[in-house]
C-alpha cells in the first residue's frame, strides 16, 4: 500500500479487518514497527475521533505523531496550480508538501469539499496535490469526498458484532440535518460494504439525494425507509447533502429520523452512525442512549483501523 484515500488501496480487505481486530486484541504486538518514524497529520478541518485515534494508533506501533492545524497553526495554503497569491492564501502546496515530506515518513492529511464546485471536490485536488508533492505515503483522515478510516472501522464493527452465518442486511438510511453535509461517509461506507460483498445492502434517502452511481453500484436504492428497514441487521444513519445539484438541502423532513418504533420492523437492527450527531435532529435521544446503538463501540474501533492501515503503509516503505 504506497498511499490510502480509499477501499481501492486495499489489496486484501479481509485480512485488513482481521489485522485491525488482531490489535484490538493485542495493542501492542507491533509495538517497535514503527520505532525512529514519523506520522504528521494535518488538519483543514476540525477532527476529535480522526485525531485522537489515529495519535493512539501511531504510538502503539512505535511512531511519533505531530498534529498541524493548516490555517490556526501555519499559514493558509493555496492548492491551485498558477495561481495568482495576491488574496488570502500565503503558502503554496508545491513548497508545503516537499516541506513536509522531508520532515514526515507518512503524512495523514484532512481535507473537506467546498460543497460549492462538484468538480473540483470530486477531482480530490487537495490530497492528490499531497500526493504529488510530499514524496511519502499520504494516509487519508477524510477527503473531499470519501472517509476511508471510518468506513474501515464500520467494517470492523459489522464484523465484529454480526456472528450468524447468513449475510446481514446492512441499511444506510439518510437523516435530516441543520446544514448541508459532505457525501464523504455515505459514499465511502457505500464503496467499503460492497467491496467487502458479504452482505444485502440497502441505501435509502429522499429524492434528489441520490449519491454518484460508481460509489453505490451493486446497492439496492430507494425512497421509501419504511419498506428498506424491514428485516435489518444494521442501520447506518448519515446525513448527506445533494450530489446531483452540488450541495444542497431540499426535502429535511424530520419523519426521516430514526427512532425506536421505525426499528421495530427491523431484526433487532444495531444502529450506527460515525459521529459527531446532532441529538433529536439527526438521530434520536432513545436510539443514541438504547442498547441498539453501537456509535461508542463504533469510534473506538477507530483506533484499530488506523493501526491496521499505519502498519501496512509502514511495511510497505
Ligand atoms: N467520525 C469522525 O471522523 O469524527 P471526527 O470528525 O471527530 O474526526
Amino acid at each position: 500500500m504506497n498511499h490510502f484515500l480509499s477501499v481501492n488501496e486495499v489489496a486484501n480487505l479481509h485480512e485488513l479487518v482481521n489485522t485491525a481486530l488482531e490489535y484490538k486484541a493485542d495493542p501492542f504486538k507491533d509495538a517497535t514497527l514503527g520505532m525512529r518514524k514519523r506520522l504528521g497529520m494535518l488538519f483543514l478541518n476540525p477532527s476529535m475521533r480522526t485525531r485522537i485515534s489515529t495519535q493512539i494508533a501511531a504510538k502503539n506501533l512505535g511512531m511519533d505523531a505531530i498534529v498541524f492545524n493548516v490555517g490556526q497553526d501555519g499559514w493558509t495554503l493555496e492548492f491551485e496550480d498558477d495561481a495568482i497569491m495576491s488574496g488570502t492564501t500565503v503558502e503554496h502546496v508545491k513548497e508545503a508538501a516537499p516541506v513536509l515530506g522531508k520532515y514526515f515518513d507518512i503524512l495523514g492529511v484532512r481535507t473537506f469539499p467546498s460543497l460549492k464546485n462538484k468538480e473540483d471536490d470530486y477531482s480530490e485536488l487537495y490530497i492528490h496535490q499531497f500526493i504529488k508533492y510530499a514524496g511519502v505515503p499520504i494516509l487519508s483522515l477524510e477527503s473531499a469526498t470519501l472517509h476511508p478510516l471510518q468506513s474501515l472501522t464500520d467494517l470492523i464493527t459489522i464484523q465484529e458484532v454480526f456472528k450468524e452465518k447468513r449475510k446481514p442486511k446492512i441499511v444506510l438510511t439518510w437523516a435530516p440535518h441543520v446544514k448541508a453535509l459532505p457525501q464523504c461517509v455515505a459514499n465511502s461506507f457505500s464503496q467499503w460494504i460492497t467491496a467487502w460483498g458479504k452482505a444485502d445492502f440497502i441505501i435509502t434517502h429522499p429524492e434528489d439525494y441520490e449519491l454518484e452511481r460508481k460509489f453505490t453500484k451493486g446497492a439496492t436504492i430507494t425512497h421509501n425507509q419504511d419498506e428498506a428497514l424491514k428485516d435489518a441487521d444494521f442501520v447506518y444513519v448519515k446525513n448527506w447533502s445533494t450530489y446531483h445539484d452540488y450541495g444542497k438541502m431540499y426535502c429535511n423532513d424530520p419523519k426521516w429520523m430514526l427512532t425506536n418504533k421505525k426499528l421495530t420492523t427491523t431484526n433487532n437492527a444495531k444502529v450506527m452512525h460515525c459521529l459527531p450527531v446532532r441529538r433529536n435532529v439527526e438521530l434520536s435521544d432513545e436510539i443514541l442512549d438504547g442498547s441498539n446503538s453501537l456509535v461508542t463501540q463504533q469510534a473506538g474501533n477507530r483506533v484499530w483501523a488506523a493501526q491496521a492501515v499505519l502498519a501496512e503503509l509502514l511495511k510497505s516503505k
